[in-house]
């Protein structure tokens, strides 16, 4: 039987880490490794079981480094692979995992690939690329990051060539049709794997299997269904227990293309329900999200969802009509400069909801009560701010507020020499740090911390079948999972969690996004039978309530409820 310890992912809370703006042990004012390996403690107290380490590889760092040069070592500003593999063991010892960024839809146009490609025709990298001796017609469609690039092809003057790049004109794409480009990320993935990573965040995943931009040879030639399949039968030979994360904001008819009937990417962060839970915030309505976590597909039992709040990258609100993203500007993103492609958002979730303490922690208990497993962001756990006047994305990538003072204890380099200045004014170190509000009991981390904790302890949301309930008052999302029911695809061995039952359970969560308290009242059908136990809440409400009659919620409260059910219950009330 399937446990915990097998697909270690639905157990896991991830947290994402660019390590350039970590933390410097070496005081030249870039993080590094031996930075990022003196704060495993800190990851571990807070309950991260799993790190993903966003791109470290030798780069020109033109796009934080998703414009790779060498997919086999470490930027030398960060470290050593040396001290990669310290970092691994150290994280290994307190018993967090550790996943990599793997950018294979294309690389820098300083790798050697790319060098030896675009000089000689001849050469055996030039079909690593994706060449053609005029641009499509529709090589102005399709840009991801319209407004600074205007085109997906660019004329290389050394090649005598135009060469397809989905992203900026520096980032190549690679020939995912041609089979030894397949055998070079067969072996690089073979690299990482082999030195002990637990698997990748596939960058871009959609643009892999892509069909736009391309002529329909290059998308015959790419196999797109048969590509994922590829890469996950490799890893799993390679090690069983090893994972993929795919960064795909598709939509619910696209899912499959991405999980497959469970032999394909196990992750997928779930971008659908993100924008729907913004908008769902902007609006103080329920229905956005509820109605996207309905329109998701059920993902076999070994896929599972990726849920978060804030990512490196804008807010991406493209999957949203008009009027809705329009809400959501208004609601975060008020002045023009905060807005992004034409389709997102540029800031950090603090000063998207105006610093309120309430609101960040409904924003934070409403994510981690979505079945899945929660995707934290460096600094998101303090409250850190974002700078505004750095380019693109690079506002929200300041480095983390470790104490007070002017570097926040992040290096002890000049601040000039720092890789990016430090946030100033409200958001800044001296208001906002790990130091003070670890002394401080009633900080934002130290409540962060608590309900990760709470977290760890529902199997019932990472490994259940979850659902949103229908409730009487708008405002309010109200999310069931249950676990071990008699009809549920993968039932695992118990594991101990405390205060869990043995038999069936069930968590019941509710989140009322608006500022005025109300009174919501269940369906007897979506409680059933069983004892209730209150888990978290946003204030203390008294004794618990039997879930079957009146649940009062205060302005923005959340309360998460167990219900033991009991093994009488012939079917699960979950999908
Ligand atoms: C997606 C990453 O999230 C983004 O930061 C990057 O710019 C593009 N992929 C290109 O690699």
């Amino acid at each position: 039987m399937l446990g915990p310890g097998d697909l270690w992912y639905k157990s896991a809370a991830i947290y994402a880490i660019n390590v350039d703006t970590f933390r410097d042990a070496d005081g030249d004012g870039v993080g590094d490794f031996s930075g990022l390996t003196s704060r495993v403690d800190y990851l571990h107290a807070l309950g991260v079981t799993c790190v993903w380490l966003l791109p470290f590889y030798p780069s020109p760092n033109r796009d934080n480094r998703y414009d790779v040069a060498d997919y086999y070592g470490v930027d030398p500003r960060l470290g050593t692979l040396g001290d990669f593999v310290d970092f691994l063991r150290v994280a290994r010892e307190r018993g967090i995992r550790v996943m990599i960024d793997l950018v294979v839809n294309h690389t820098s146009d300083q790798h050697p690939w790319f060098q030896a490609a675009r000089a000689d025709r001849a050469s055996r990298y030039r079909d690593y690329y994706v060449w053609a001796d005029e641009p499509p017609p529709n090589a102005r469609e399709g840009m991801v990051f319209p407004g600074v690039e205007e085109s997906t092809w660019s004329y290389d003057d050394v090649a005598g060539a135009w060469y397809f790049h989905r992203f900026y004109r520096f980032q190549p794409d690679l020939n995912l049709a041609n089979p030894a480009v397949r055998e070079e990320i067969r072996k690089i993935m073979g690299f990482w794997l082999e030195l002990g990573v637990s698997g990748f965040r596939l960058d871009a995943a959609p643009f892999l299997i892509e069909r736009k931009g391309v002529s329909a040879a290059v998308v015959e030639a790419r196999r797109p269904h048969t590509f994922f399949r590829y890469m996950r039968s490799f890893l799993s030979w390679r090690r069983g227990d090893a994972a993929l994360l795919a960064e795909a904001n598709v939509l619910p008819d696209e899912v499959e293309d991405y999980v497959g009937s469970g032999d394909k990417l196990q992750l997928l962060f779930n971008f659908y329900a993100n924008q729907h839970l913004f908008l769902s915030l902007a609006t103080g309505r329920a229905a956005p999200l509820v109605e996207a976590l309905g329109a998701l597909p059920a993902l076999p039992p070994s896929a599972q969802w990726a849920n978060f709040l804030r990512n490196h990258d804008e807010l991406d609100l493209g999957r949203l009509t008009d009027d809705d993203r329009g809400a959501c500007y208004d609601a975060f993103a008020p002045d023009v400069d905060m807005r992004l492609y034409g389709r997102g958002v540029r800031r950090r979730l603090a000063p998207m909801l105006g610093n309120d303490r309430a609101r960040l922690e409904l924003a934070h208990s409403l994510m981690l009560a979505l079945p899945g497993t929660p995707v934290l962001r460096y600094g998101d756990e303090i409250g850190m701010g974002d700078d505004l006047s750095l380019p693109e994305r690079e506002g929200v990538r300041t480095p983390m507020q470790w104490t007070r003072g002017p570097n926040g204890g992040f290096s002890t380099a000049p601040p000039e020499r720092l890789v990016r200045p430090m946030v100033t004014g409200e958001y800044g170190p001296d208001a906002v740090n790990v130091a003070d509000q670890q002394r401080d009991p009633g900080s934002l981390l130290n409540w962060l911390q608590r309900a990760l904790g709470v977290r760890h302890g529902c199997p019932e949301i990472g490994w259940g079948s979850g659902r949103a309930i229908a409730v009487d008052v708008p405002s309010v999302v109200a999310i069931r999972c249950d676990w071990r029911t008699r009809h549920a695809a993968v039932v695992p061995t118990p594991v101990g969690e405390i205060g869990a039952p043995d038999g069936p359970s069930a968590v019941i969560t509710l989140h009322n996004l608006a500022p005025e308290p109300c009174t919501v009242c269940l369906a007897a059908s979506d409680v059933g039978p069983g004892e209730v136990t209150e888990l978290l809440t946003d204030r203390d409400y008294g004794r618990a309530p039997d879930l079957r009659g009146e649940v009062a919620l205060g302005p923005y409260g959340y309360r998460w409820f167990r219900i033991a059910t009991g093994d009488d219950r012939s079917t699960g009330p979950g999908r």
